[in-house]
């Protein structure tokens, strides 16, 4: 068929066939649909709708778009963790030590980060040396000498997603949940898994708001799991403010590698705590523990003993980086920075944080991209003094955040100050971390 054929039959609000979805799919990867019908096609599946056989059709044509990844000889189960993205989230780097000290393989591949929200892969590229470009054969190594490897999405990894997502950015039609699905799990199960957590965010500095949406995305990721034989649950996680105490690159590996010392502080504390049961479900998923309270009791004991720690810094000497952070993590961050204090201009209760908006600021400093082809740096940040409840007084200190200099803190400051409203006109109730967890 003809590409404007098939999108006739969309743009009219009809079915369309695995066999339409394939050709879309063979036409996004060989170029023989132009820019233009692809964005077509996408509108009209934004605005008319795919059903779940559309969707599951989508998924599947997406993830054979390029290589799956086979681990089936590693004799231990694969498991990984996805997160729909937030401000602070910086989970990954707990959590593939820490999982792959309880035995369990984690392939991980990652993104940068793009828009309010941080990225793993430009977070890891703070520990000098540290190679997040690895091959196939590369990952394979590593994966097989430590039990986890953080790299990026190579070429043969779904790649109609890369041009399809770049197109759906362009031509607003990302918020959609079956082409959300269809992103997001063609990625994840081409690492070839047994079980997979997804973390999904909600809140102001989520990518859905409502804990109704969140909760409908995380079905929708669950059910197509669980559909194509990967043992699936989602978790929906608070991001109504930043995750932990810092949001930034360096600063980030900074807190997990405080955390993975057990030198972390209360403002970590939320970091620590949804790391624990992200890596806990993993373990239990993958069928390596038998119930869920007997493997976060493993994975409290991996990481307090130290073990996962160990476990990083072999792999960051494994991917070409410098292993001394896991010393002197004090190395990552850099000196002479400009710093800058939000203060509070009147006393009373944090009632709520605009978390979207740090991350805005975070890309306004540099720390994030605008686009896909900015370059972020790595040294600058944010460390956040308050949470939702906290009480404060005029004066005092919301959050200080460290940049290049004058300008750009002078370019932040009333975004960020704006970000924080503080009231006594309300009882506040502080947000639960883990909203719910399904499947
Ligand atoms: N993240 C993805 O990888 N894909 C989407 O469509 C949305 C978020």
């Amino acid at each position: 068929m003809r590409p404007q054929e098939i999108i006739r039959i969309k743009r009219d609000g009809g079915i369309l066939s695995r066999a339409n979805i394939d050709e879309f799919i063979n036409g996004v990867c060989d170029s023989s649909w132009a820019d233009y019908q692809i964005s077509a096609l996408v509108m009209a599946m934004f605005l008319n709708g795919l059903d779940l056989e559309e969707q599951d059709a989508l998924t599947y044509a997406m993830l054979h778009s390029g290589e799956i990844l086979d681990f089936s000889d590693i004799g231990v189960p694969k498991a990984d963790k996805h997160s729909t993205g937030g401000v602070g989230d910086k989970t990954s780097l707990i959590i593939a030590p820490l999982v792959a000290s309880c035995g369990i393989a984690v392939p991980m591949i990652s993104g940068r980060g793009l828009g309010h929200t941080g990225g793993t892969l430009d977070k890891l590229e703070s520990i000098p040396g540290y190679n997040v470009n690895l091959s196939t054969d590369e990952f394979n190594r590593v994966i097989r000498k430590c039990g986890f490897a953080m790299t990026g999405q190579t070429a043969d990894i779904a790649p109609a997603d890369k041009k399809l997502y770049a197109m759906r950015d362009a031509t607003a039609t990302v918020p959609y949940i079956p082409l959300i699905v269809g992103s997001i799990m063609s990625k994840k199960l081409a690492e070839g898994l047994d079980a997979l957590v997804l973390d999904v965010k909600t809140g102001s500095g989520a990518f859905m708001k409502t804990l109704e949406d969140s909760k409908k995305l995380a079905e929708a990721l669950v059910r197509t799991g669980n559909e194509f034989g990967v043992r699936t649950q989602a978790v929906v996680s608070d991001m109504s403010e930043p995750l932990g105490k810092f949001a930034g690159n360096a600063v980030e590996v900074f807190e997990c590698i405080q955390v993975l010392r057990g030198e972390d502080d209360d403002a970590m504390a939320s970091t620590r705590a949804l790391s624990l049961e992200l890596s806990a479900r993993m373990l239990y998923l993958a069928d390596s523990e038998p119930n869920i309270d007997s493997a976060r009791k493993t994975v409290e004991t991996k990481l307090t003993d130290g073990t996962a720690l160990e476990k990083l810094r072999q792999n960051i000497e494994l991917q070409g980086g410098d292993p001394s952070v896991c010393d002197d993590p004090a190395k990552l961050l850099t000196d002479g920075l400009y710093e800058y204090r939000v203060v509070s201009e009147s006393d009373g209760i944090v009632t709520e944080i605009d978390t979207f908006k740090i991350g805005s600021s975070m890309v306004d400093i540099g720390g994030g991209r605008a686009r896909a082809e900015d370059s972020v740096d790595p040294a600058v940040g944010f460390c956040t003094h308050v949470r939702i409840g906290t009480a404060i007084k005029n004066g005092e200190p919301l959050a200080t955040v460290s940049c290049r200099n004058g300008d750009q803190a002078a370019a932040v400051q009333e975004k960020l100050r704006a970000a924080f409203t503080i009231s006594n006109a309300v009882p506040v109730v502080r947000p639960k971390l883990i909203h719910t967890v399904i499947g």
